[in-house]
């Protein structure tokens, strides 16, 4: 009597929080002529519009959105039609154009009104709009970043960040990614600077008013969404290269650092193809730009034609970065290119198709690095990344579904979130799985092909998909994009002569435990199987469509272990029973299961004892049985895993046992390591050395806190200088255990520091430093002119998250510069990740209260959800502290105790 599953998605729909409207249509644009003037010394601009619209329908008003600027004059040309009107323009064209007489500023709702003295009639006209601004220092719209020339000076360059909704702020437009125009782009800049877009330069001529000036012309660009506009005024310079389809790539550096442009080039140039014959369909603008920005808010961001990076994601210097900032700034070129297609060609229809972009985007990037860089070993990255992220919190009661209802522009900044990114990308690698790569490409391509130039839904991918391949993509997607969470997939076995009996069923997995209860939600769930005799290879896979079935796996032996979800594609997590989780378990130790399998069983176990069905000691001696690991990815998870525990148990009296805990678990594979990079080793022993050194240094572990201070005195002194690969765990080891004088000294080395990678890579170590004045000092630093404003997150963070003293100093420290730190970034994005980072670590209940309280009376609308999630954070960890403390004292006493 199998029961097949009904969703009901009604329930998911999340109640709309703020009022909000979209554009009216009676009005809409064509092509923006479009010439802004910054202003480097003031900090202002001026610009001009010249649009083409179609009126729909006669109306004396436009509405358009319209942000922190001020119109100056704005008037309406009617395109002549036929007879006595094309005369009149045509002689005089003064004569029909209409002034708008009033100017209606919408602040809340980021609109403008204009209003005609008469009615503008069905057709096409030209709206002209004088206006000017201020170029902010908030890293959104059109603003300025600062930066030093080579010889020290300080000044300004200007810029653009427009996702998700800040084209506003640098002109009046249409700023919805359904509304679609061309755009011709002139920029009036003073004659030293480089000015780039979208496009291609056509025109460069001298300022007829002043000859300081050069009023710089970009060719038209293709029909586009406005929040993928972009330029940037300032001094650059630049690395050239062509991709082997004829585009022309740059990538532009500060002054004086094209070298370290090269290997984002490299990168660039070898992933267009790639894409290229992915998606068969060709790259649509003539050139492509990437461009290092040194305020940014984001990673990086997707301009058709011109990407924005921080420097951090696109340089790289050969002698000072690190593997893994080479690693990241491949992820990002492939991210952010893979956009050039999958969002710019074809655009989701509204922001609750955000997912679409950025899932898609963060699927893809692995794929493009795994191509470029097949050493990486990047899909098993992949899993401790993203897959396990979006699996933490999607088990919250306050995540929400992918596909989610949005409108006001603080609900659009909600959901750049792991649930969009991670989540989107992990059921993307599970739909690609189950569709098998020749079909999803098929089914993409047509996609593309279908919908380029235009606007599209998260259906229209599961249409094209569909026909490619047959299945019922939509019926299974629509479960995971349009409810929240996820199964716990539970497994029971039976013998039956030569066959295997599997009892599979499924229930909502909540961080809290399993949904118990009536309406407990379903999915339709692709599940693979595999065996002991090859743990590589899918045995059987079936559709779960029900909440429970049986499977038979026929002619295996007894002593066989059956694994689910091989390959940890699938998005959901699994209890099996203890007597096939005791077969897979040897698997762990002699390596005969997958690396991807190890982190994934370990992965689940550590969420189970989270959320209480386990014991937290079953995860402790899993973690034991990992000693004879050789992977980086498998321990990176691990090791990240226990700092979660140590988190917790710094709340207890009995911290240092877990630390001693760590030590044992970490030194074999650390003194096998050694500090040496070894001849032939690669990309992953390098991550894998500063991974275990950092881990022991800063457990405390004797021999490890030496060598790291030896090295970082010869370091200091020039002796000898440490590979880029080292020293973070050098400097996080040494300022652990370090005084006053060693953070005198990271402050200097950061001083002095050229790169930015530098510079961040000492900021996020500096809240490992103990002394409670210390890391006063170090809180301050934080919001001080030596860190730029992107970065004091991830100094707070640091802070927030090396100790019991820090956690509570970042905490106060947050409350305390509230406002500044507020208005620093407007609400964006950045707000949730510093409340994040700051709170989420906490254990006590009533610091959960606290917390929301704070919140209550201090707004940031677009952190809500991030706020309700670190509430819910708390409490489950201070239930799981309750829980298991007293366990885990015990075990780890008992594993010291010597033997009876
Ligand atoms: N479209 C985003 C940039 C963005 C992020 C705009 C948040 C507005 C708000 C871009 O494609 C992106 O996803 N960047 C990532 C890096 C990527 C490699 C995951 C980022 O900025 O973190
Ligand atoms: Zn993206």
């Amino acid at each position: 009597n199998r029961k097949h599953i009904i969703i009901n998605y009604d329930l998911y729909t999340m109640p709309e929080r703020r009022p909000f409207v979209r554009l009216p249509t009676d009005v809409y644009p064509v092509n923006y002529g479009l010439c802004l003037k910054p202003d480097l010394i003031d900090f202002t601009f001026e610009g001009k519009l010249e649009a083409i619209v179609k009126v729909n329908l006669a109306t004396n008003q436009i509405v358009m959105n319209c942000a922190d600027i001020d119109i100056i004059t704005a008037s309406f040309v009617p395109e002549g039609g036929e007879g006595e009107g094309e005369i009149l323009l045509a002689f005089f064209p003064f004569f029909l154009e209409i002034n708008a007489t009033g100017f209606n500023y919408q602040n809340e709702d980021e609109k403008v009104t204009l209003s005609f003295p008469s009615a503008l009639q069905k057709g096409s006209g030209t709206l002209k709009i004088d206006f000017v601004g201020e170029l902010n220092d908030k890293m959104k719209g059109f603003y300025r970043s600062k930066y030093a020339t080579p010889a020290g000076e300080i000044r300004y360059a200007a810029v653009t960040q427009f996702e998700a909704t800040d084209a506003r702020r640098a002109f009046p437009c249409w700023d919805e990614p359904a509304i679609k125009a061309t755009f011709d782009i002139s920029l009036i800049v003073p004659k030293d600077r480089v000015a780039l877009s979208n496009m291609n330069v056509i025109d460069r001529k001298p300022h007829p008013e002043d000859d300081s000036l050069l009023e710089v012309k970009f060719a038209t660009t293709p029909i586009m969404s406005t929040y993928l506009v972009a330029f940037v005024i300032g001094e650059y310079d630049f690395v050239e290269g062509q991709s082997s389809d004829g585009v022309t790539v740059r990538v532009y550096t500060p002054t004086g650092k094209a070298e370290q442009g090269k290997f984002a080039l490299e990168v660039a140039v070898k992933t267009l193809p790639f894409y290229n014959d992915y998606f068969n369909v060709p790259y649509p603008l003539p050139k492509i730009d990437l461009i290092a920005i040194a305020d940014f808010a984001a990673g990086a961001m997707e301009n058709w034609g011109l990407v924005t990076y921080r420097e951090t994601a696109l340089l790289i210097d050969p002698k000072n970065s690190c593997s893994s900032s080479r690693q990241w700034v491949a992820l990002v070129v492939g991210h952010e290119l893979a956009h050039q297609w999958f969002g710019n060609l074809v655009t989701m229809e509204w922001w609750t198709h955000l997912w679409l972009n950025e899932g898609f985007a963060s699927w893809i990037e692995y794929l493009c690095v795994d191509h470029c860089f097949p050493d990486y070993d990047i899909w098993t990255q992949f899993v401790s990344a993203d897959y396990t992220r979006a699996l933490d919190l999607d088990a919250l009661d306050n995540s929400h579904p992918i596909e989610v209802n949005v409108g006001h522009p603080s609900e659009v900044d909600e959901i750049f979130d792991a649930i969009s990114y991670s989540k989107g990308a992990s059921v993307i690698r599970m739909l690609h799985n189950y569709i098998g790569d020749k079909d999803f490409r098929k089914g993409m391509h047509s996609y593309l092909l279908k919908f380029q130039h235009r606007n599209a839904a998260t259906e229209d991918l599961w249409d094209c998909l569909e026909q490619a391949s047959g299945k019922p993509i939509a019926l299974v997607m629509r479960s995971w994009t349009k409810q929240m969470g996820f199964p716990i997939i539970v497994v029971d076995q039976e013998q039956q002569g030569d066959d295997r009996i599997l009892k599979i069923s499924q229930k909502k997995f909540c961080a809290s435990g399993p949904h118990n209860g009536e309406d407990c939600p379903n999915w339709m769930v692709p599940i693979s199987i595999c065996t002991g005799e090859d743990p590589g290879c899918t045995k059987l896979k079936v559709l779960l469509d029900s909440p429970e079935t049986t499977i038979t796996i026929n002619n295996i032996s007894p002593d066989q272990w059956v694994k689910i979800n091989p390959g940890t594609v699938g998005f959901y997590r699994i209890q099996y029973s203890s007597a096939m989780l005791e077969g897979l378990l040897p698997g762990i130790r002699d390596l005969t299961l997958l690396p991807v399998d190890r982190l994934g069983l370990q992965n689940d176990l550590f969420s189970l004892s989270r959320a209480g069905m386990i014991s937290t000691v079953e995860v402790l001696k899993l973690m034991e049985a990992f000693v004879n690991e050789p992977n980086y990815t498998v321990w990176s998870d691990l090791s990240c895993n226990l700092g979660v525990l140590s988190s917790l148990l710094s709340h207890t009296d009995f911290h240092e046992e877990i630390q001693e805990f760590i030590r044992d678990l970490f030194t074999p594979i650390g003194l096998k390591l050694g500090w040496e990079c070894k001849q032939g080793e690669g990309h992953l022993d390098a991550l894998l050395r500063g991974l275990v050194l950092g881990k022991l240094g800063k457990a405390g572990h004797k021999p490890t806190l030496e060598e790291a201070r030896r090295r970082f005195k010869d370091h200091v002194e020039g002796k000898q200088i440490l590979s880029a690969d080292l020293r973070s765990p050098v400097y996080l080891t040494v300022l652990k255990h370090g005084d006053s004088a060693t953070l005198d000294t990271m402050l200097k080395l950061h001083k002095q520091a050229d790169m930015q990678e530098e510079k961040n890579r000492i900021e996020r170590v500096l809240g490992a430093i103990s002394a409670p004045d210390l890391i006063q000092k170090v809180l301050t630093f934080a919001l001080s002119e030596d860190v730029r404003p992107q970065d004091t997150v991830s100094v707070i963070g640091g802070v927030a998250g090396s100790s019991k003293h820090g956690r509570k100093a970042a905490w106060k420290f947050v409350k305390d510069n509230w406002e500044e730190l507020h208005n620093r970034y407007q609400g964006g994005f950045l707000i949730s990740r510093l409340i994040k980072l700051s709170v989420d670590g906490f254990a006590i209940d009533k610091m959960a209260a606290e917390v929301k309280s704070f919140f209550e009376s201090h707004q940031a609308p677009a952190a809500e959800r991030t706020v309700q999630q670190c509430c819910e954070n708390i409490l489950l960890n201070a239930a799981w502290l309750k829980r298991d403390a007293d366990d885990i004292h015990q075990y780890l006493l008992k594993r010291k105790a010597p033997p009876v």
